[in-house]
């Protein structure tokens, strides 16, 4: 009866997957009751809590740090030092982030951590700290990086053909400087850790991390112990989007350390400003560009370096570098390509994770120079972008085939008609002819992201099925819920391949005794990858369960189908309730639990040439976004946005449509609102100087498009992933790129029309005022000159756009 993986995609009769059900723990998210790790605290004897020192220096030696005057403030009971460490005193996998630093690499890095009885006791006995540093040189923006040759880390090439032959043969070709920003995550709960140690000495961490055995494994390092003494669980994350795939580590070491130093539980949580100043965020890049189009504008070359901003440490730089190179292509063939990244070392908090990992600053590259060309080319942007659409047959860059290419015309085209979008163009056109001071745009952008890790080794997960004497379930498995669903997708799959009604099933917290040796929930493959291991766990009861079912209703156990808590033969009218089916394969002393086990097939990948197919399949989505512009302030609202998408056959719509619209929002945010900055003068240079909400613009729901409509592609059942289904946490945030363009489409409405607009990234409110002055003068080149009304800040100012003939070299290079 076990149908293996070529039936993985198969589903049986009255599944439950493809039902739309609310989140698992939507009703306790809602009313607060919900517990996160700080709540656990609460309801645990004697907790420390720890506060770290932080030093004000980008970069500083430190040569001497006095504790003494902090172990005279009430209720402080000790102050963790390097000294301490009884293990490995460093908090990331790369070993080049020292926990307790003598080197300060970032303005806020922390040297050391105190305890108290109270939060307010922690902070006093911090702030009594006394630290003498010795300032350094340091780097802080993309550019000083580069001037000062500060890089880290490998410099991976992805070459296809011959580039300087294609752009030799170009009808026409562009250069140019793409700077963007990066993003902070803003997850609602901070980074959080709560250790405990017990009688025997093993230590029990509580962390809001999306990979508890890196966090296992880190603590074990730093405490000099094997992995079997360290549990790690996480009940839940308010968010993770990525800042939690590797941050957590380092205080959950920190927690973890004062447990075992104090025998008492301690607590580790962030307030916002430490979040926001001490750990990483979206990396930020620089791209250098040429490329070259045929006379019908079809891309023929394209070279461009993509030198990341990784931060004071490699972190996932390498990785995140890696996924960016492989999607520049995004959704177009490119004959000819050679595309070449590096890290920058800057002073600041090391770039890490986030939603889409490298592919939407990828993606960017490739947006950003199709809208910025178009005009120059006198072809409608939208049409540009089609036309270079991948066909079926052909591959990416990297050499993987592109599967279901025709998914791109075919998402394009519903989109163009769902939303209307020739008549609308025409009554834009209308409105814009009739407002001097507003315009509106319309711009569609598509999606392709390669699903599975680049790195082949983290596509397995395993999971743990019990099921109990009265026929209730309870389902362990390797993934990580931060509110994308992914526990509600398992007993989704959990109740489907054991043929009962959903609320037989119950899901435990993920836990590394549980199942050890996961990987990170990351890389939108949760639900695939443990969705497989549930999905096999499930079948090996099931079998089990038919066998004797067989024996009750006669018949070969292939026959056995359980639907709806009822085993019957296939046909049969009468059959065994589950219950009652559980309590006799019980007493026939048959194994009612299993470990199940999933990896990925037929995934190659050699990252020393940057070839291979390391994608197990590609998601797609189109969108399409209207915008109004203010042309007196560069204020702009979303009028309506159209989005469809593919999620295969979807394991959950409710959740898959959530995720969509909030990972399209957020990346709204990234493109058009959300603007980090720094200190870069004075006293106060490294420090990040939007530290809180007042001063990071985030989207919320007055930022919504007014008009939202989200369709799932039909007819996509996906072969070879759990139920047909396809991931979704990730590819959606790409599909606000449709907002940028439409932006861009929105500015150029206030000047002559062929004009090529360039846009800074994050488009907000202030460069979209830049942007449209300059396209009132009709000046397409207009950026340099007006670089220096802009404060300097990365993504402010770059290279206007010029034909390489009409290009001076290189010039400013702001930071
Ligand atoms: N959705 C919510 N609500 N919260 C999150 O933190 N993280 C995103 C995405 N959706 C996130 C989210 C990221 S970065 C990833 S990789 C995926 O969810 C991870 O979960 P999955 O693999 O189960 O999709
Ligand atoms: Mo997501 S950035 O892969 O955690």
């Amino acid at each position: 009866m076990s149908d293996g993986m070529s039936g993985l995609s198969e589903r049986p009769e009255s599944a439950a997957v493809g039902v739309a059900i609310p989140h698992e723990s939507a009703t306790l998210h809602v009313t607060g009751a919900a517990l996160y790790t700080e709540d656990l605290a609460g309801r645990t004897k004697d907790v420390l809590y720890a506060h770290p020192v932080q030093v004000p220096h980008a970069h500083a030696r430190i040569t001497a740090l006095r504790v003494a005057p902090a172990m005279a403030v009430p209720g402080v009971v000790r102050v963790l030092t390097a000294a301490d460490v009884p293990g490995i005193n460093d908090g990331g996998v790369k070993h080049d982030e020292p926990l307790f630093p003598s080197e300060v690499m970032f303005f806020g890095h922390a040297v050391c951590w105190v305890l108290a009885e109270t939060p307010e006791a922690a902070r006093l006995g911090a702030a009594a700290v006394e630290v003498d540093a010795e300032p350094l040189p340091s780097s802080i923006t993309l550019a000083e990086a580069i001037a000062a040759d500060s890089f880290q880390g490998a410099t991976p090439q992805v070459v296809r053909g011959d580039v300087e032959a294609g752009l030799g043969a170009a009808a026409h070709v562009f250069s140019g400087v793409l700077e963007f920003a990066g993003q902070e995550h803003f997850y609602l709960e901070t980074q959080c850790a709560l250790a405990q140690v017990d009688e025997a000495g093993q230590i029990f961490v509580q962390c809001s991390t999306q990979h508890p055995s890196e966090t296992q494994e880190i603590v074990a390092h730093v405490l000099g112990c094997p992995s079997h003494e360290v549990t790690v669980q996480c009940l839940r994350m308010g968010g993770g989007f990525g800042g939690k795939e590797m941050q957590p580590h380092g205080f959950a070491a920190v927690a973890a350390l004062g447990a075992t130093l104090t025998g008492r539980p301690v607590l580790v949580r962030l307030t916002r400003t430490q979040d926001l100043t001490m750990t990483g965020k979206r990396h930020g890049f620089h791209v250098d560009w040429r490329v070259g189009f045929d006379a019908d504008g079809r891309l023929q070359a394209l070279d461009a370096t993509l030198t990341a901003d990784g931060g004071w440490s490699l972190d996932l730089s390498e990785p995140v570098l890696a996924r960016a190179l492989c999607h520049v292509d995004n959704a177009y063939w490119l004959p000819n390509v050679r595309l070449t990244g590096r890290i920058a070392r800057t002073h600041k908090t090391s770039s890490t994770a986030f939603r889409g990992f490298g592919g939407p600053q990828g993606m960017l590259v490739i947006e950003d120079i199709l809208g910025r060309c178009a005009p120059l080319l006198g072809i409608d942007a939208g049409e540009l972008r089609e036309r270079n659409f991948y066909q079926e047959g052909q591959s990416t860059p990297y050499g993987q085939p592109v599967r279901h290419a025709q998914r791109l015309h075919r998402l394009w085209q519903e989109v163009l008609d769902g939303g209307a979008v020739a008549e609308r163009r025409q009554r834009i056109a209308a409105f814009n002819a009739g407002h001097p001071h507003t315009k509106r745009g319309l711009a569609l952008t598509p999606v392709k992201f390669g699903i599975s890790f680049n790195f082949t080794a983290f596509n397995q997960a395993g999971a743990l099925v019990h099921v109990y004497r009265d026929g209730s379930v309870l389902v362990n498995h390797g993934g990580t819920e931060m509110g994308q669903g992914l526990h509600t997708k398992m007993l989704q799959v959990a109740a489907t391949t054991l043929g009962v009604p959903l609320e037989r099933v119950r899901l435990a917290p993920t836990r590394t005794d549980k199942v050890p040796n996961t990987s990170a929930t990351a890389a939108s493959s949760g639900a695939d990858l443990n969705g497989g291991a549930v999905k096999n766990a499930c079948e090996q009861i099931r079998d089990r369960l038919a066998t004797v079912a067989a024996a009750m209703l006669g018949g070969d156990d292939a026959d056995i189908r359980i639907v709806d808590g009822v085993a019957r033969r296939a046909g049969a009218p009468d059959g065994v309730a589950w219950d009652e089916l559980v309590r006799t394969a019980y007493f026939q002393r048959v194994q009612l639990f299993a470990a199940g086990f999933y990896r990925t097939e037929g995934l190659h990948w050699d990252s020393s040439v940057m070839r291979g197919s390391p994608f197990k399949y590609f998601a797609y989505g189109a969108a399409a976004a209207e915008v109004e512009v203010d042309g007196f302030t560069g204020a702009h609202r979303i009028r309506r946005v159209d989005i469809v998408h593919d999620v295969g056959d979807s394991l959950s719509p409710l959740i898959d449509i959530g995720q969509i619209e909030g990972g399209f929002v957020q990346g709204a945010g990234w493109l058009t609102l959300e603007d980090l900055r720094w200190d870069t003068e004075g006293a106060a240079r490294g420090r990040l100087s939007t530290q809180g909400a007042s001063t990071y613009k985030l989207p919320s729901f007055s930022e919504l498009p007014e008009v939202f409509n989200v369709t799932l592609l039909t007819d996509a059942t996906e072969d070879g992933v759990v139920y047909g289904s396809k991931a979704v946490g990730e590819p959606p945030l790409m599909l606000a790129f449709c907002v940028r363009e439409a932006l861009r489409e929105a500015v150029a409405a206030f000047g002559p029309a062929g004009i090529s607009v360039h846009l800074a990234s994050p488009a907000t409110p202030e460069a979209v005022f830049w942007a449209v002055e300059r396209a009132r003068t009709g000046d397409g080149h207009g950026a340099v000159a007006e670089a220096n009304l802009a404060p300097p800040q990365p993504g402010a100012q770059a290279h206007p756009l010029r034909p390489e003939s009409e290009r001076v070299g290189e010039a400013v290079h702001h930071g």
